[in-house]
């Protein structure tokens, strides 16, 4: 299975994602965790380029075309390979991340990024994705709890940026049927709890398809 984390910065997803591999792992699943940007020695290059507070002046076109060069390395690499070997893979953020962030976020034409994003996941199509989601008052709470100037390019984007990425991620989990609303000012146990459950009951909606 092929599962994705998304959500506003600050929203507890890297949490969750190690919670669910250790629970994975102790049911004796092969598992990869991998995180966008990065993940390969080339994504992971592209990755500092992105998030580098040197480039303020980063073209919103370049920031896509750089999510997307990084995204189409790591599928090929790491992701079909270990799903192929019998992986569960999971992944914290993947290309919905940027449909909510460069198109609903900065505004590009979202039938092109669709477009794009078909191209750089290939057949790595998501089971499940968990759209843990967080009001903005929480996200500044999360953010100010973090030094200035510890803060990423991305992370330094005003309210009204983060505001139109999280409607993105709202409208994107009512339309796509395998997203999950997960609401995440919840407890980290009563989140996991949900996430274990979505998952197991995946899993066995996948099985029964499959006729195994
Ligand atoms: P990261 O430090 O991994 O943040 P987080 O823990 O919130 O995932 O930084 C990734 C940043 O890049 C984050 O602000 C979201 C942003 N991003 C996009 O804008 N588009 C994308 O396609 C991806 C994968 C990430």
């Amino acid at each position: 299975m092929f599962i994705t984390f998304e959500g506003l910065d600050f929203c507890g997803k890297s949490t969750q994602i190690q919670l669910l591999e250790q629970y994975l792992t102790a049911q004796g699943e092969k598992v990869l965790l991998t995180r966008e940007p990065g993940g390969t020695e080339i994504s992971e290059k592209v990755r500092s380029l992105l998030l580098d507070k040197k480039h303020l002046g980063m073209y919103s076109e370049t920031e896509f075309l750089l999510f997307s060069s990084a995204r189409a390395q790591l599928v090929r690499e790491i992701i079909i390979p270990k799903l192929k070997a019998g992986y569960y893979v999971l992944s914290d953020r993947f290309h919905d991340s940027s449909a909510a962030y460069q198109g609903y976020g900065r505004g590009l034409d979202l039938s092109i990024i669709n477009s794009v994003n078909n191209l750089a996941i290939g057949s790595a199509v998501p089971d499940i994705t968990f759209f843990i989601d967080l009001p903005l008052d929480k996200l500044n709470e999360r953010k100010l709890a973090k030094e200035r100037n510890q803060l990423d390019r991305m992370e330094l984007s005003g309210d009204d940026f983060y505001e139109r990425v999280r409607n993105g991620y709202l409208e994107l989990t009512e339309k796509t049927g395998r997203f999950e609303l997960v609401d995440g000012t919840g407890t980290v146990q009563e989140i996991h709890s949900l996430i274990k459950k979505t998952v197991i009951k995946r899993r066995e909606m996948i099985l029964e398809k499959s006729g195994a």
